[in-house]
């Protein structure tokens, strides 16, 4: 009963929508395949097995929210090339059948095609070092500037091969944790819609010494007349520049210094330091520091006391 009734409904709407508009009006269907070409070109195609005729486009250009432009156009293309280059815009495209009746719109975004001309290659401004760190800052051509997207920064290590990509949006970066010592080479290079990359501008830096942290006691060993201790320094991937020595003042019954040369090497294993000629029985204060290309670590302070006889 129900259906029954929503049947007559509707077929009296129809009626008089059929009354209206006289004979058949019809609402063109939504365009597709739209796209602009490499020569700033808007171009669109009519929904295909379109029964209802289009008599021409409404073509809407907004930049934010604001209508720029408002265009009738009477084929399917539209040439933009007055509009600026890589900025986005979003194209509104609005069919309209010869009796005034408008089909569904279709939106599309795109950002202006990057010319071939353009020049994305970067300058670079500024590479300045603090804190074991480097802020490096570039400049583009500024006709050019709103067609770098994002900027990828490569950070390549090149003592170690270790390459690291960053991406900013920004037209400057501060690195941080960089390895004293290292021979760095710092590439930027500008990104027009992520995939399209512009070419590398390198600068290379060797970053500066920075002295060793504090030794680490890793082992301790006492007899009654010497003392062994073995001491770990920082990794070459946390301090690249060249270990010369381990420095030890002693303290006691007898004062002394021992200075233990280092063989440095890439594996920096750990160093044993031997003290001999000590009283049984005695305590000593240690004073251990460690020297590099940069200077003297701060010091670790050790107490030991040699067994009794
Ligand atoms: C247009 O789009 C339709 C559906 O998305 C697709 O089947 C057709 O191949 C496209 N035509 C062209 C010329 O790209
Ligand atoms: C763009 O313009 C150039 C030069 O007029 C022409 O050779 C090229 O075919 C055009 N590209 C397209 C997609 O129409
Ligand atoms: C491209 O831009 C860079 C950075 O501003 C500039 O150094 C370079 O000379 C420009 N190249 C050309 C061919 O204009
Ligand atoms: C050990 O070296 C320190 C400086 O590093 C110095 O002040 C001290 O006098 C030296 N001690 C002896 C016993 O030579
Ligand atoms: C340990 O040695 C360093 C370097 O020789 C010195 O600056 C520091 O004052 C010494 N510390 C102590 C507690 O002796």
């Amino acid at each position: 009963m129900v259906s029954q009734f929503l049947r007559v409904v509707l077929l009296v709407a129809c009626v008089a929508v059929a009354q209206i508009y006289g004979d058949d009006p019809c609402s063109p269907l939504t365009v597709q395949n739209v796209s602009i070409d490499e020569n700033s070109t808007l171009s669109w195609e009519p929904a295909a097995d379109d029964s209802c005729t289009t008599d021409h486009y409404l073509v809407h250009i907004h930049n934010l929210e604001i209508v720029e432009y408002t265009y009738i156009v009477r084929t399917t293309t539209l040439a933009l090339d007055f509009l600026p280059v890589c900025q986005p815009y979003r194209f509104i495209i609005t069919p309209i059948s010869p009796d005034n009746v408008q089909g569904v719109e279709r939106i599309h975004f795109a950002r202006m095609p990057l010319p071939l001309d353009a020049n994305l290659t970067v300058g670079l401004a500024m590479v300045s070092e603090q804190n074991q760190g480097v802020t490096l800052s570039w400049v583009m051509a500024s006709q050019w500037e709103d067609c770098a997207q994002r900027f990828r920064v490569i950070i390549d290590d090149e003592d170690d091969n270790n390459l690291v990509d960053v991406y900013t949006s920004e037209m400057s970066i501060d690195i941080y944790n960089l390895i004293p010592c290292t021979h760095y080479a710092f590439g930027v290079v500008a990104l027009y819609n992520v995939v399209l990359e512009g070419p590398v501008t390198v600068v290379r830096r060797t970053l500066n010494g920075y002295v060793q942290s504090a030794p680490r006691l890793a082992s301790i060993s006492a007899t009654t007349t010497s003392v062994d201790l073995t001491v770990q320094l920082n990794t070459v991937i946390q301090n690249r520049c060249t270990v010369n020595s381990i420095e030890v003042d002693v303290k006691g019954a007898t004062n002394f210094n021992v200075s233990e040369p280092v063989d440095d090497t890439d594996a920096r294993e750990p160093v044993t330091v031997s003290l001999t000629g000590l009283q049984a029985g005695s305590i000593y204060l240690l004073n251990l520091t460690s020297v590099n290309t940069a200077g003297q670590s701060a010091p670790t302070i050790l107490a030991v006391q040699t067994a009794n006889n």
